[in-house]
This record gives structure tokens, sequence and C-alpha cells, in this order.
């Protein structure tokens, strides 16, 4: 009986020794702890054949089986601790990120330079304390010129040729019209500007475009004069352009002023650019609206934002604010 369980023990140890070298996961070994040490496991099961050994044998046996027990055990704590180990090393190897690779792209994109320029006006002006109002891109006639002092056969209108949508309604040829909407909506004091888009029939060219940008502003109050006008305008332009512009006033002709001006604007030594029209808000444009010109006078103006840019940053094509090139764009 003795030499059975010894037998039987070789087997098992030779067995535990071959089945150890295979084991490359703790899944595995879990499943060979279990073949060898569990409940009916292999050793597990040579222990109760002691009991029916005589005593000097069972001490022999016992310690043999014991140690046997022990080897394996310990030896399962060690790939324990190995595997564990190797394990974690895999993992972390397969979860590694390599911080020195080039991130992920993505093109940071920012206003146009038109619109940062009308920004630039907005806050200018807000802070001087005008409120921003806006109109329709798509006028009437009545708007865009009646009401403004250019009735139909007006020659003036050559200046303003349009995209006609049908018989009466166009894309609008300036903002001025958006003076009208206000002053027919609301009693006088008024104080606004109106940044916007415009159309117009023009064949473009290096100052020229067929669509472009304006700030129309308008002031209506008891006892504005011209010369709160040209304040208004010194101001403007000394707050967007700073210091080494010049500025020219120049008498002009609008339906919807009188007396009319319009403004050029140079960096010292450089072309002249008209950058508005302006002038007191003509009586027939107050009546029309229902104001009452003996009370109230008021100016107006309208600037081109492209014109500003232009100025600003020295570009010297108008189209290149339209042409989308990111080259152009970058820049600002
Ligand atoms: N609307 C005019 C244009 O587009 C510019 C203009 C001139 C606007 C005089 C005004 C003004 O408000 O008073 O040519």
């Amino acid at each position: 009986m003795l030499q059975e369980i010894e037998k039987r023990a070789r087997e098992i140890e030779k067995e535990w020794e071959s089945n150890a070298k295979e084991i490359s996961d703790l899944k595995g070994l879990e499943e060979l702890r279990v073949r060898f040490l569990g409940r009916k496991g292999l050793l597990t099961q040579l222990f109760p054949l002691l009991k029916e050994l005589p005593p000097e044998e069972k001490a022999t046996a016992g310690r043999l089986l014991n140690s046997l027990r022990e080897k394996i055990q310990g030896e399962i704590e060690r790939l324990k601790a190995e595997l564990t180990e190797r394990e974690r090393e895999e993992r972390l190897r397969a979860e590694a990120y390599d911080f020195t690779l080039p991130g992920m792209w993505r093109p940071l994109g920012k206003l146009h330079p038109l619109t940062q320029v009308r920004l630039e006006i907005e806050r200018i002006f807000m802070e001087m304390g005008f409120e921003v109002a806006s109109g329709p891109e798509v006028e009437t006639d009545y708007y865009n010129f009646e009401a403004l002092n250019i009735p139909e056969d007006h020659p003036a209108r050559d200046e303003w040729d349009s995209f006609y949508i049908s018989d009466g309604v166009l894309l609008r040829t300036h903002t001025s019209p958006v003076q009208i909407r206000v002053m027919k909506s609301r009693k006088p004091p008024v104080r606004i500007i109106c940044p916007g888009r415009c159309y117009r029939r023009d064949t473009p060219d290096a100052t020229h475009f067929p669509v472009f940008h304006q700030v129309e502003l308008l002031w209506v109050e008891k006892g504005l004069t011209m010369a709160h006008l040209k304040w208004v305008i010194e101001e403007f332009v000394r707050q967007f352009f700073g210091p080494g512009y010049e500025m020219r006033f120049s008498a002009d002709f609008f339906p919807f002023t009188e007396p009319s001006a319009q403004v050029h604007i140079r960096r010292k030594g450089g072309p002249w650019l008209e950058i508005m029209g302006a002038g007191m808000v003509d009586p027939a444009v107050f009546e029309e609206v229902g104001y009452d010109p003996e009370e109230v006078t008021g100016f107006a103006f309208g600037l081109g934002i492209e014109r500003m840019a232009m100025l600003k940053y020295g570009i010297d094509d108008i189209r290149l604010f339209f042409q989308n090139d990111l080259r152009f764009l970058k820049q600002f």
C-alpha cells in the first residue's frame, strides 16, 4: 500500500512538472491548481488513503504527500506571480500611447476679415451710444428708392443699378432703406447703425464687387448740425485707424441728404479712397416718415466695410474678400 502511494505520488509529481511547463496564462494555472489540489484533485485524492496505513508508514507517506503538496503550492504561487506580471506588461504594451506622435490636426477656424472689421465698427459706435438695427436684403422699390427721395425717373438711380427679383422688388443697393424702416417704427430721438450686405450690378474690379457690405448710421434729434456729423466721423476714424491716416470731406450729392458729403481716407502719402457718403437728412425724407423737419434734424452716412478693411490692412483688391483663398484669409 505504501509503495502504491509512493508510486502514485511520483506519477503525480511528474505529471505536475510536465503540465506546469506548458502553462502560459493565469486561467490555465487555475485549471491546473484545481486538477491537482482541488477538492477532487489528483493529489488530494491520495490523502484519504493514509488512514489505511499502519502508523509508521502513515507518517512516511504523510510527509511525502505534504511535501509534494507544498512543492506544488509553492510553484503555483511563483507561477501566479510571474504570469500576473507578464499579463500586466502585455496589457500595458497593448494600451501604450506614444505621446511623441504628432497630434490629430484640425484646422482652427476664425472670423472672416470683413466680419472682424464689422464687429470692430459696431463696437466703436455702440460705445458712442448707437444701437444696432437691421433690415431685409430683399427690399421693395419704395424703401430702397422712393422713400429716400429717389423717384422712378431720377438720374441718381443709375448709380444704384440693382438685381431685380420681380417688379418693385430688388436686392437692396445700400443699407439706407433701414433708415426709413427704423424711423417709421419709432419716434425721435433715433441713434442707430445698421451693418449689412448690399448688391449692385457693378462689374468687378479692384474696388467694386456686386456684393459688398455697408454700415449705415442715422442720428436724429433736436439741434443736430453738420458739426456733430463731422465729430462723429472724425472720432470713429481716429478710433478705427489710429494715427497715421488722413481724412478729407468734399461736397457730393445724395437725394436723401442736404447738404451731402463724401469722405475720403488715406494712409499718409497713399492714394485717397472714398469710404462713405454722408449728409444731413433731407427734410423730404423726414416728411415721408412722419417726422417734423422743423423740430428735428439729423445726419446719416453709409460706410463701405470692404474699403475700411482694405485701408486698414493694405489690401489692394476687393475681390480677395470673396475668393475664400485660405492663403489670404489666414493673414487676419
Ligand atoms: N446710401 C449711399 C450709397 O450707398 C451712401 C449714403 C450717403 C448713405 C449719404 C447715407 C447718406 O446715409 O446720408 O451710396
